[in-house]
């Protein structure tokens, strides 16, 4: 086993296209945001004291044993042990992230990640991102509930990703026909990840067919989109972002502030914008040209974003 300390880190990610409609079976697109992360530092702690975990933005430190029951801390840990059949080893797992949470920036899932790469790595054995991506699913559950598991196939890929929850051959690894853009702005407000998506299903079982017909409608916008994505067709990408906004609006996982952001974004000359993530609260994205980025950037700070990211997907 290594004795060497070890770190390891893992992106934020943003969803492009097909939230919610994801978790019935639809095609979803999702990219890493490598601006923001979560970091975890393993370093060996002496003979016979076991593994301590600290989560240091929250101020949490407590030992395996101690952990509170559904610490997705220490299930990440716990899972990635036995995983790999190994003891659990005298070491201090330090955790931090600049990934805002409950944002839509996936940060519950890019810490398990950072941890898991870190552990594995520390024993010995690092996993591979099918691995990685599989026990990360495992923690995620708590966070979520029924997530549809693209946040840690994103987040442990870390490439832009076509996800199909019912495909078992794996994700669909987009190569990208010409790089993009993007803005995303933070409502600085919570976006109740497991609240939305229960509200969703609430809805579709009182109206199966109009919901299934939205969810359908948000695929079709999905698909269009890898497709324009893979040939490098980044203007067809702005309308099939204000689309699928207009079919979330209509899912009722909007709010007038992500609203407010969305129609800002649109004046100052982006090409296309929508909610990302559960909605609400959390972010917004829209797709710039890079001249007009930073007009974009200053009118979403203008307009009360908590935070705003600038990234390009390539
Ligand atoms: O807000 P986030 O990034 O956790 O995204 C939720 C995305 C949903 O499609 C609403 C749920 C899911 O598990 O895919």
């Amino acid at each position: 086993m290594s004795r060497a300390p070890v770190e390891s880190s893992a992106p934020g990610k943003v969803i492009l296209f097909g939230e919610h409609a994801v978790v019935y079976g639809e095609p979803a697109i999702a990219v890493p945001v490598s601006e923001v992360e979560a970091r975890a530092t393993v370093e060996p702690a002496p003979s016979a004291s076991g593994l301590t975990l600290v989560a240091a933005d929250l101020d949490q430190r407590f030992t395996l044993p101690e952990a509170p029951p559904r610490d997705p801390l220490a299930l990440a840990a716990r899972l990635t042990l036995d995983r790999l059949s190994a003891p659990v080893p005298d070491a201090t797992i330090v955790v931090r992230s600049s990934i805002p949470i409950a944002s839509g920036l996936g940060s519950g899932a890019a810490v398990s990640t950072a941890l898991v790469r870190a552990l594995a790595e520390f024993t010995g054995c690092p996993l591979s991102p099918a691995q990685v991506s599989e026990l990360v699913f495992e923690v995620e559950k708590i966070h979520h509930g029924t997530p549809s598991g693209i946040d840690n196939t994103v987040i442990a890929y870390e490439q832009p990703v076509y996800f199909v929850r019912t495909e078992a051959s794996g994700p669909h690894l987009i190569s990208v026909g010409a790089p993009f853009n993007l803005v995303i702005a933070d409502t600085g407000l919570p976006s109740p990840t497991k609240r939305l998506v229960s509200r969703v299903r609430g809805g579709w079982k009182r109206d199966r067919g109009r919901y299934e017909a939205l969810f359908e409608e948000i695929g079709e916008v999905a698909r269009e989109a890898y497709r324009r994505i893979e040939a490098g067709d980044v203007e067809a990408l702005g309308p099939l972002m204000d689309k699928n906004h207009a079919l979330l609006i209509q899912l009722g996982v909007s709010s007038s502030t992500l609203d407010g952001l969305v129609d800002t974004a649109r004046e100052e000359g982006a090409l296309g914008a929508k909610l990302s993530g559960a909605g609400q609260g959390g972010n917004m994205l829209a797709l710039v040209n890079a001249e007009d980025a930073e007009n974009v950037v200053e009118a979403l700070k203008e307009a009360g974003a908590a935070h705003v990211i600038r990234t390009t997907v390539a």
